[in-house]
């Protein structure tokens, strides 16, 4: 077995069920990841999931996958669309980055249309609700072993 998938979730993600649930449904963040777990299973991967409030923790979790993942999976939540260093950090992984939103945010209001994290990312899952973080994981799966497209 390689090295695992990091799935990462940013702030106020921890309030997943109950936060916004007409926005971002009715699953908690516990559930979420066992469905990337079993997703991964079947894949033949396995998941390390975590989740912070925390820009620099992010940050931290992010340089650690440099050397311990075989790709990265981040909803960033808010940050995404302010955090110039969380962008900075993912610039330094070698590994397939799947940026991954539960709502679809090109559609809701307009500071979210952009997201740094997106200058990152190999590709990017979002609208699909808790759906979203497994099919970012079919995503990494399929991108991990192949070669890095350039753009
Ligand atoms: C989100 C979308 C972001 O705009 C928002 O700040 C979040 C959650 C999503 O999963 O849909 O916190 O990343």
């Amino acid at each position: 077995m390689g090295k695992p998938i990091h799935v990462l979730s940013g702030p106020n993600l921890n309030l997943l069920g109950t936060r916004e649930p007409e926005i971002y449904g009715h699953e908690t963040l516990a559930d979420v990841q066992a469905r990337c777990e079993a997703r991964a299973a079947v894949l033949g991967h396995t998941i390390l999931f975590r989740q912070s409030n925390h820009e620099g923790q992010l940050i931290d979790w992010v340089q650690e996958a440099r050397t311990d993942a075989s790709a990265l999976i981040i909803n960033p939540a808010g940050y995404g669309h302010t955090s110039v260093a969380l962008l900075d950090a993912l610039k330094t992984l070698a590994i397939p980055i799947i940026e991954c939103h539960l709502s679809n945010p090109a559609a809701r209001e307009a500071f979210r249309r952009e997201t740094f994290v997106s200058l990152a990312a190999t590709g990017v899952v979002s609208g699909f609700g808790a759906a979203s973080y497994e099919l970012a994981v079919q995503a990494a799966a399929g991108l991990i072993g192949a070669p890095r497209a350039s753009a």
